[in-house]
């Protein structure tokens, strides 16, 4: 019998998802952590309205797109799970910190499916820092069918987590640092999001960023163990914070590669014959806000299969890359939920794809 939770990669034929809801978002409270991963036109945004509720028109909006997501992806054959809907604007106290929360509107970056393992992610935004409780009801169900289910480390989230020196406000000085690997969370404890990394089969790739350090990412290789290799991707980025604007694959051998953000580390890419797709540019206008992310929205696209994919239904040079690539585009309007920070990608978690285990890879090992 497959299990009810079986997941490998980004591309085996999607049988069941959960998609994220966007009802009782709230604005993150403005810390280091947030601004270094957003724009400076928000600042003043976040700087007035953290711990409010996002405004109620955007918010219905942006739940609109998400039921439209809903309804295409069961027109596809695909069952969909939903999380609890959750005020995310009330205060909270830990013995470390205090804060309000966020959304539980993107999936992807909290929880990820290795197998049939859900594995729950620290997160390093102190307004995520409950976000579990959103999903809670929907992975108590999968256990009860018989999936694993692991907690990674919960942070403190105190102020040794953040480097108080991070130069926040000055963006050459940021790159620099990238470059050598620094950035706004520190190693005091393991954090991570379930969006820096990307499953391939037995090769899981992951990336340092604003969310993520060095000890979650050794946390999970000791996790995941030898059936695994998780290797450190590394892009000229200065503002890193979830792979999947930046890596994307979209079948075995074909990964979508951001032009702004190159990847250093695609020797083993080529070596095992992978396409490296650049993919167009994005059409969001200018003028559309878009408080949490950067426009690269528009590879954040989820494969239903090889041959299907969503893709934003403005977006039509993207479609049309995947088109010529003999890809099915299923168009879905989805600029309103982008203002939240992602496209489809990160507001779903694909709980059960048909397929096994397999290696898209060259190692070079002996034979
Ligand atoms: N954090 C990702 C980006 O902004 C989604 O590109």
């Amino acid at each position: 019998m497959p299990s009810v939770v079986n997941s490998h990669n980004e591309w085996d034929p999607l049988e069941e998802v959960i998609v994220g809801r966007v009802e009782g978002a709230a604005v993150p409270p403005f810390d280091v952590a947030v601004k270094a991963n957003t724009y400076p036109r928000y600042w003043d945004f976040f700087e007035r309205h953290g711990g409010e509720p996002f405004p109620e028109e955007l918010v219905r909006a942006a739940a609109a797109d998400l039921d439209e997501l809903c309804t295409v992806l069961k027109g596809e054959g695909v069952t969909v799970r939903r999380p609890e809907v959750v005020d995310w604007s009330r205060r909270y106290e830990t013995p470390d910190f205090a804060s309000s929360g966020l959304y539980g509107a993107m999936p992807r970056d909290f929880m990820m499916v290795v197998g049939n393992e859900i594995i729950e992610a620290p997160m390093a935004w102190r307004s995520r820092f409950f976000e579990y409780r959103a999903y809670r009801e929907l992975i108590k169900d999968y256990f009860q069918r018989g999936a694993r289910w692991t907690a990674a480390p919960k942070p403190t989230m105190g102020d040794e987590l953040y480097d108080a020196d991070y130069p926040i406000d000055a963006v050459e000085e940021r790159h620099a640092l990238a470059a050598e690997g620094r950035f706004c969370t520190t190693e005091f404890e393991p954090c991570f999001d379930a969006a820096d990394f990307t499953r391939m089969g037995r090769d899981i790739f992951v990336q340092r960023s604003q969310v993520t350090n060095r000890f979650g990412i050794e946390w999970m290789r000791r996790h995941l163990g030898d059936a695994y290799r998780l290797q450190v991707l590394r892009f000229e980025d200065p503002n890193p914070m979830h792979m999947d604007a930046t890596f994307v694959p979209i079948g075995p051998g074909r990964v979508l590669v951001n032009p702004e953000r190159p990847c250093l580390d695609l020797e083993l890419f080529r070596r095992s014959g992978w396409e490296i797709l650049t993919p167009p540019d994005s059409l969001i206008p200018a003028d559309h806000p878009l408080y949490m992310s950067s426009r690269w929205l528009s590879m954040n696209v989820l494969m239903i299969d090889e041959r299907r994919v969503l893709v934003e239904k403005h977006e039509e040079p993207t479609a049309r890359m995947f088109e010529q690539l003999g890809i099915r585009p299923i168009r879905v309007g989805f600029r309103n939920f982008n203002s939240f920070g992602g496209s489809f990608h990160c507001a779903t978690c694909d709980v059960r794809r048909r397929g096994e285990l397999e290696t898209y890879f060259d190692h070079g090992d002996p034979a």
